[in-house]
């Protein structure tokens, strides 16, 4: 299971609900795994994927408006999650009756929600954090 504590937050609220939304989503998966109804995952994962792709465009429209200077290099790194959350899919199709796809889906569903998607959101939290300063902006 994952828990999205405080310094996974961007003190943003918007952003910070979405990257709950997708943690719910992970742990679903996960508790479809451990209670063994592998059968699950295809539908979750497929909703993880639409979810994660929605506040992708989401995050990146509130940064070209904030301004963001490296608002390119985090588009890029988005785009780059596309093969992983293709190959994320293909595990979940396999989860029903497939150990190893459903070991490989869990791993591989934890690592892309903490690190790509809510670690990689850090490179911008300060910025974000002072434009939201009153009397700066
Ligand atoms: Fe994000
Ligand atoms: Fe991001």
């Amino acid at each position: 299971m994952v828990e999205l504590t405080s310094s996974f937050m961007l003190e943003y609220e918007s952003l910070d609900k979405d990257h709950q939304r997708l943690a719910d989503i992970v742990n679903q998966i996960v508790e479809a795994i451990d209670a063994d109804e592998g059968e699950k995952c295809e539908d979750l994962a497929i909703n993880f994927v639409k979810a994660a792709k929605s506040h992708f465009a989401k995050e990146e429209a509130l940064l070209i408006k904030a301004g963001y200077p490296n608002v390119e290099k985090h588009q890029g790194h988005h785009r780059s999650l596309n093969t992983k959350m293709d190959h994320i899919v293909e595990f979940a199709k396999m989860a029903g009756e497939n150990q190893m796809a459903r070991e490989s889906l869990r791993k591989e569903l934890v690592f892309l929600l903490m690190d790509d998607v809510i670690t990689a959101d850090m490179d911008f939290k300060n910025f974000l954090v002072e434009k939201a300063k009153p009397g700066e902006a």
